[in-house]
């Protein structure tokens, strides 16, 4: 993803400056201080500046010193006369600043030449791996996997436009167990015209068939077992099998991909650790990590608090390795191919145990590895009577068919809407707006809480869903149509005249674009917890002070340079509201 649009001139990031100023003055008065732990928060209360910094008490207390003191000394140091107005220490040593309206104009108008977004690429670039949808191959994707997908896409998104490396890795599980009992399916049961229609849906046919048979007869368990034992020794026909499943189920996988607008750098399965995962037992085995416990190998975590009783298997009694020990040797071929600062994996909940084993071993395996390992995880998705999201028949909901039910309830609204509109670009505002309001739903809630999905509710124009967000941009569009002015040869033709032009006397004009300056801020405080929904609130947000400053500052109806002035808010506002949604994996229709 590359995004030409973002400049290298960041003199328009105003809390950028700000920070920058800051850092240069408390390094001053404390020359051994980290400065990343120098932060800018925007004001809660507007009374008091419009941004705030509270580091000084933070560094001062740890000191023991007189938090007040030092701030006063900090300001002291600080030089801020082109960007701020006033700058007042508050109570214990709050250092509190308001933007100069110059400060703000300036930073608007250079916006409006470069279409900047009001962020700034990192100063110190970190390389990040994610590890996110990673299906299981033979098993239909379901909407377990969509937030994962979504979520590992967003923040893959935000942290590139922030000028960082990612790589993005899709862990599909493709090797285990399951391939007996599917090996026998397929060679016993596999009905070829149903593969050729729904390769995901046959394959799980075999499987439900066979588990089945497993349960009855304990001759068919066997004959499964010795499937599997030939796959794993590389026996030609059951490898050959075995890709075939692979390639229909990837087919199909890449399908919904293509739906959600979704890359990944590399597929890299669990079947590609096989060959180094014996390494990784004899190492752990070897360095007395691993001990052996009524046949298996096992790691036990006695001094931890949350882990004492869950032990973890590296190696199964009957030789089979595990779930634990492919993230093992993943972890490894990772650190060794893209030195990563950092590998972030985004599961569900339910998942939390297995990484928090999987960490405490890689830490005593390789105690000098600098690598972050962070477990993004996330709660389940429940239909409307509070229990998880099924089918009416009691079936797990397959992402397909809700990416199909989500088009077609939207394709009903646009034509309802806009009945004479032609039939293929209903469909294609249908298609946008009805996958942009399934990843916005995913994406809105905090995402360690479960919540209820729920069709009316995300698709509705109104509240805080993705159509509504969509339809504010189409809004702005059509100012653009109805004044016959191209909107990039507008801002382009007034150059750096919109400085002067700029009037911000209305407090509608003040609250939106003291909102629009703060868009890098929030996708910083994005990152810091993996935490998408922070982002989804200040696009409503943004569109809420949109809305008002529409409704209390005619835009078409002005004239002269309050016109423009105006149309360059408006433009502003959509240029931030459909990066903020891009960033989110969500598209914007020209017209809805
Ligand atoms: N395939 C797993 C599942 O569907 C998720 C894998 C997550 N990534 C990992 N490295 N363990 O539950």
């Amino acid at each position: 993803m590359t995004d030409p649009i973002l400049m290298d001139d960041t003199a328009f990031v105003l809390p950028k400056l700000i920070e920058a100023g800051l850092r240069e003055a408390i390094l001053k008065v404390f020359p051994d201080v980290d400065p990343g732990v120098i932060q800018l928060q925007v004001c809660a209360n507007p009374k008091f500046g419009d941004y705030q910094c509270t580091s000084v008490m933070a560094i001062a207390k740890k000191r023991k010193l007189n938090p007040r003191e030092q701030a006063q000394k900090v300001l002291g140091e600080l030089e801020l006369s082109d960007i701020a107005d006033e700058v007042q220490l508050a109570g214990p040593g709050f250092i509190n600043i308001r933007l100069k309206p110059e400060a703000i104009k300036r930073a608007l108008s250079k916006a409006a030449q470069q279409g900047g977004y009001f962020i700034q690429k990192t100063d110190s670039p970190r390389t990040a791996v994610i590890d996110f949808s990673s299906p299981n191959v033979a098993k239909p994707m379901h909407v377990g996997h969509i937030r994962s997908t979504i979520l590992g896409d967003c923040l893959a998104r935000i942290l590139t436009l922030l000028g960082h490396q990612v790589v993005t890795d899709n862990h599909i599980g493709d090797w285990g167990t399951q391939f007996g009992k599917l090996i026998v399916g397929w060679k016993q049961h596999l009905d070829r015209d149903a593969l050729i229609k729904d390769a995901l849906g046959e394959l799980e046919r075999l499987y439900r068939k066979l588990n089945t048979a497993c349960e009855e007869d304990a001759s068919v368990l066997e004959s499964a077992r010795k499937e599997l034992v030939k796959l794993q020794q590389g026996d030609e026909e059951n490898l050959s099998i075995w890709n075939e499943m692979q390639e229909v189920s990837r087919v199909q996988f890449d399908k919904v991909y293509q739906r959600l607008g979704i890359h990944f750098d590399h597929t890299l399965g669990e079947s590609f650790y096989n060959d180094q995962l014996k390494v990784v037992v004899e190492d752990l085995t070897e360095q007395g990590i691993a001990t052996e416990s009524q046949g298996a190998k096992v790691v036990f975590f006695e001094d931890i608090d949350g882990l004492k009783d869950h032990p973890a298997l590296i190696l199964k009694s009957d030789g089979g390795a595990n779930y634990t020990t492919t993230d093992l040797a993943t972890i490894q071929y990772r650190m060794e191919t893209w030195n990563p600062d950092e590998i972030i994996y985004v599961t569900d909940g339910r998942q939390q145990l297995h990484f928090k084993q999987l960490f405490e071993i890689f830490r005593r395996w390789q105690p000098d590895a600098k690598v972050e390992l962070v477990h993004t995880w996330f709660g389940s998705i429940l239909g409307p009577d509070g229990t998880p999201f099924k089918t009416r028949a009691g079936d797990t909901i397959k992402l397909n068919d809700l990416l199909d039910e989500a088009e077609e309830r939207a394709f009903k609204a646009v034509t309802e809407k806009n009945p004479d509109l032609d039939y293929e670009i209903s469909r294609e505002i249908a298609r946008i707006v009805g996958i942009g309001a399934v990843k916005y739903a995913d994406l809105l809630p905090n995402r360690q809480t479960d919540y209820v999905f729920d069709w009316d509710k995300l698709l509705s124009l109104s509240g805080n869903t993705a159509p509504y967000l969509q339809y504010a941009c189409t809004r702005i569009r059509s100012i653009f149509r109805k004044a016959a002015l191209n909107e990039s040869e507008f801002l382009k033709s007034l150059g750096s005249d919109a400085e002067n032009i700029l009037e911000l006397d209305s407090e509608f004009e003040k609250k939106l674009v003291r909102h629009l300056l703060n868009f890098g801020l929030v996708l910083e405080s994005v990152l810091e917890d993996q935490r998408p929904n922070y982002l989804c609130n200040y696009l409503f947000e943004l569109a809420g002070h949109y809305t008002s400053f529409y409704e209390n500052c005619p835009v078409l109806k002005s004239e002269g340079s309050t016109r423009n002035s105006r149309l360059i808010l408006c433009s502003l506002t959509r240029q931030v509201l459909e990066r903020g949604l891009f960033l989110l994996g969500i598209e914007t229709p020209e017209k809805m």
